[in-house]
């Protein structure tokens, strides 16, 4: 039998429905039942009426989903599939800076850990991160972590003086530098430039970048732009979306090199396996879902 067939035998035996980050392979994207950013992803996992998550991104997705959902069977199909961001900070070392500031306002962006998740007051990703720290009083500090290029975006964007920034960051996204965007405008001196806030090439980002946006926030601004040409900073699998969707304008990765290897460890015969043996199934600690719960459903409010 044909691989994406047994794949939607098994999904309707499992009662399951596959949710795909928008950084997946392509065809991981087109046979999955939603793609989208780490926000809209989370959504849809917990609207689902299916019993089973199979969760074709990275563990904290998962574990999000799986927090978001605990009566769920909740799947990731390669446990490998980590993410450096996420394991940029643990929960002791924030237990340890909020020590030093008592009384501040944690923000944690998505990308953390079940137990990070719980240590926090608002979850945020990088399309609703401003509008969260926005929101919260003035008068109040607010520890950002654990990306500092998005915790410099949003502090530039809010204006806010009180906000501490956690020093982690992505390694994929970290070598998309200031003077990668200079070598590529040089090559392409008529394109415009769409970031992800995870770059490192937005510490400049009134210079260089045009516009600051989330995957799902690129997917939008691809879907609707009548420029001839477009630079796009972030992990290469989002091509695969863009290019279906807008097929006159020509869209170049700022870096081919952006490939993110734990989005990348996901497969079609991984996905079927994961559905055949129900695996890998995300467990987490009932007490650590119960307080992380509270900060991802200000998130999602
Ligand atoms: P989004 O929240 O924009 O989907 O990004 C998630 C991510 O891991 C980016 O590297
Ligand atoms: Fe994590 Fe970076 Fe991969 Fe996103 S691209 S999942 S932040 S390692």
């Amino acid at each position: 039998m044909d691989l994406r067939e047994e794949i939607a035998r098994l999904k309707e035996e499992r009662d399951a429905v596959i949710l795909a980050h928008n950084y997946q392979i392509g065809d991981l994207q087109d046979l999955a039942d939603f793609v989208g950013d780490s926000l809209y992803l989370s959504r849809q996992a917990r609207d689902s009426p299916r019993k089973t998550i199979v969760f074709a991104g990275v563990r904290f997705m998962a574990e999000t989903a799986k927090i978001l959902s605990p009566q769920k069977t909740v799947l990731l199909p390669d446990l490998e599939a980590g993410c450096s961001l996420a394991d940029a900070i643990t929960a002791d070392q924030l237990r340890t800076w909020k020590a030093e500031h008592p009384g501040a306002v944690v923000v944690s962006y998505v990308n953390t850990s079940a137990e990070v998740k719980a240590e926090t007051d608002y979850c945020c990703t990088s399309s609703n991160a401003v509008d969260i720290v926005r929101r919260i009083p003035a008068d109040k500090e607010v520890l950002f972590l654990p990306d500092m290029f998005l915790g410099d975006y949003v502090r530039r964007m809010t204006g806010r003086k009180n906000m501490h920034l956690w020093t982690g960051d992505c390694f994929v996204h970290t070598r998309m530098r200031p003077e990668t965007v200079r070598r590529m405008r040089a090559l392409h001196p008529q394109a415009e430039l769409i970031a992800h806030p995870e770059c490192g090439c937005t510490t400049e980002v009134l210079d260089n970048v045009d516009r600051v946006l989330s995957t799902d926030g690129m997917i939008r601004f691809a879907s609707e732009t009548r420029e001839p040409e477009v630079l796009v900073a972030t992990e290469v699998g989002i091509l695969h979306r863009i290019r279906k969707l807008n097929s006159t304008t020509a869209f170049t990765p700022l870096s081919a090199e952006a490939v993110c290897p734990f989005m990348k460890k996901n497969t079609l015969e991984k996905v079927r396996d994961s559905l055949r043996d129900m695996k890998f199934e995300i467990r987490l600690d009932a007490g650590v879902m119960d307080r992380a719960r509270l900060s991802l459903q200000r998130m999602i409010a």
